[in-house]
């Protein structure tokens, strides 16, 4: 159910990124209930199939699927021609897929951060691209990147932060460069966002531990975030651009999710102003 006027969306043409599961199925569901006609795109042709038949038992038959790895160019060509193909335009674009694992930043291989990196920053980046050469340029639209709660660091998680930061200077640049062809770019910013499958990325249960360190002392819901960019996406938020909403209910304003420090005094003080001479009693 989403609080936007029912057939907002009604004759829009999204693409949802990894829009068969977690953040970006909650956004897709949202999208067809306002009438969009959604294509969702990730490399899993099963993932999508199983999205696209749950969407159509309840009813919101609006859906179809381009399987497509975001890190290939050629791939990610193809589903914007061929999004264009079956439907002659593309309103929305939706930077939802991505991915990380955890690791401390000096043991991480090239070869990790690289598939990091390729996967959230130049996969949002050759989207974002094509959708505009191809459609956009011309047509104007409005494209929000999933991001993250990267504000002060991403410790244990660097790769990721690092995109991710970069994505969010990425849109502030092509938010003022595409200003002129009616293209709106903004970032949304999700908290700890629990669905199953994000679970299963990782090998401890980061949820569980981030629980107890957030002022909501809970984990988002992928639908808390869908609202978010339902929202950037439509004609309330048409003076809105190159900005970022952070949906995480004030988590990234408090203490650090997924790396404490232990007590240690490595960084003793170091008085380079001599103390002021102590006051007379008189
Ligand atoms: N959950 C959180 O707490 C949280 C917080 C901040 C940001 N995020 C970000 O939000 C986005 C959605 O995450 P989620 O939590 O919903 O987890 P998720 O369910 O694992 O979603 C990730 C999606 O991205 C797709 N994907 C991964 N690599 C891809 C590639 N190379 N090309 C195309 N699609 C790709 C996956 O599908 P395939 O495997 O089929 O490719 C999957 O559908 C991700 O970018 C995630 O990093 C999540």
């Amino acid at each position: 159910m989403s609080v936007l006027r029912p057939e907002l969306f009604k004759n829009c043409v999204a693409i949802v990124t990894g829009g068969g599961t977690g953040i970006g199925r909650a956004i897709t569901y949202e999208l067809l209930t306002l009438g969009a006609k959604v294509v969702i795109a990730s490399r899993s042709a099963e993932k999508l199939q199983i999205a696209v038949d749950e969407f159509a038992k309840v009813g919101s038959g609006n859906i179809t699927s381009i399987p497509c790895n975001i890190r290939k160019e050629n791939e990610v060509r193809s589903l914007i021609s061929e999004t264009l193909k079956r439907h002659g335009k593309i309103d929305f674009l939706v930077n939802n897929g991505g991915g990380q694992f955890l690791s401390p930043a000096a043991d991480m291989t090239l070869k990790g951060w690289n598939a990091v990196i390729e996967t959230n920053l130049t996969g949002t980046y050759l989207m974002m691209r094509e959708t505009y050469t191809q459609w956009m340029r011309d047509n104007g639209g409005a494209i929000v990147n999933i991001i993250a709660d990267m504000w002060r660091g991403f410790p244990m998680m660097s790769h990721t932060g690092a995109a991710r930061a970069a994505v969010l200077n990425l849109t502030k640049s092509v938010s003022v460069e595409w200003a002129q062809d009616g293209v709106r770019v903004n970032c949304v910013a999700p908290g700890v966002i629990q669905s199953p499958t994000a679970a299963a990325n990782y090998n401890v249960d980061v949820f569980e531990e981030a629980k107890k360190r957030l002022p909501s002392w809970r984990t988002g819901r992928p639908d808390e975030v869908s609202g978010a960019v339902c929202f950037l996406l439509s004609p309330a938020a048409r003076f809105i651009s190159g900005t970022c909403l952070n949906i995480d209910a004030a988590g990234s304003l408090y203490s650090p999710l997924f790396h404490n420090v232990d007590e240690h005094d490595k960084l003793p003080e170091y008085k380079w102003i001599p103390d002021p001479p102590k006051q007379s009693k008189l």
